[in-house]
C-alpha cells in the first residue's frame, strides 16, 4: 500500500520547543485528549456562558470568555481582577474538570515547572476576526507559577514579546492540540493573539477555544 499525503498520521507530540527563557511550545501535547477537553469546556460553558467582557476603557472584548476553578478572571469598567463568583449568576464558577487540571499539571511539568496547582482556568472563545491585543498576565498573586495555555480548534497566530510593551514580538502558529507554557523569566512577557483567520475546523467549526490555567490566589 502506498502512503499518500492524506494517510499520514496526525502530528504527535515530540519535545518542548523553547521560544524564550522560561517559555516553550509543546506542539501537539493535548492532541490525544482534544475531545475530552472540549467536552469538559462545553460543560463549563453550559453552566457559565461565554460573554464579551467590558474593558475598563468601556469596549466589549472581541473574545468571548468564561472561567472554571476557584477563581475566574473578569473585567469591567472598574478594572481587571479575579473573582470567586461569576458576576452573571452570583454563583461560584464551575469546578475545574479533572481532565483539564490533569493536562495543565502535566504540561507544566513537561515545560520544567513541577508542582503547578492552578486554581483558575480562563476559557477564551475566538470567532473569525476576534483578537487579543498585547498584554501581560499580571493579576495573579503568585507570579512564581507559570501560565499554561491550550489551543483547540482553528489555528491562531500567537504573539510573544518581551517584558516591555514596545519589545518586538515573535509570531508562532498555534494549532489544535498545541500548548504554550511561560513562566520564570518570561512570566510577565507581553503576549497576544492576532485576528483569527476564518476557516472550518473539523471538530470545532469556525472557532478557536483557548484554555489558560493560572495560579491566581
Ligand atoms: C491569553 O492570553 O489569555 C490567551 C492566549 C491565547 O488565546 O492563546
Ligand atoms: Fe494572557
Amino acid at each position: 500500500m502506498t502512503l499518500s499525503l492524506f494517510d499520514e498520521p496526525p502530528p504527535r507530540y515530540e519535545a518542548p520547543q523553547p521560544i524564550a527563557q522560561g517559555a516553550v511550545l509543546l506542539r501537539g501535547f493535548a492532541l490525544d485528549q482534544g475531545e475530552a477537553l472540549l467536552q469538559a469546556a462545553q460543560q463549563v460553558i453550559a453552566a457559565a456562558p461565554l460573554r464579551h467582557l467590558m474593558t475598563p476603557g468601556g469596549r466589549a472584548m472581541s473574545v468571548g470568555m468564561t472561567n472554571c476553578g476557584a477563581l475566574g478572571w473578569v473585567s469591567d469598567r472598574t478594572g481587571y481582577r479575579y473573582s470567586n463568583t461569576d458576576p452573571l449568576s452570583g454563583q461560584p464558577w464551575p469546578a475545574m474538570p479533572a481532565c483539564l487540571l490533569d493536562l495543565a499539571k502535566r504540561a507544566a511539568a513537561e515545560a520544567g515547572f513541577g508542582h503547578f496547582n492552578p486554581d483558575a482556568c480562563l476559557i477564551n472563545r475566538y470567532q473569525p476576526g476576534a483578537r487579543l491585543s498585547l498584554h501581560q498576565d499580571r493579576d495573579e498573586s503568585d507570579l512564581s507559577a507559570p501560565i499554561v495555555s491550550v489551543s483547540l480548534g482553528l489555528p491562531a497566530v500567537f504573539l510573544f514579546g518581551g517584558l516591555q510593551r514596545g519589545d518586538r514580538s515573535a509570531r508562532y502558529g498555534l494549532a489544535h492540540g498545541d500548548v504554550a507554557v511561560w513562566g520564570g523569566a518570561s512570566r510577565l512577557a507581553f503576549h497576544g493573539v492576532a485576528p483569527l483567520a476564518d476557516g472550518e475546523h473539523p471538530v470545532l467549526g469556525r472557532q478557536r477555544i483557548n484554555l489558560t490555567f493560572r495560579r491566581a490566589g
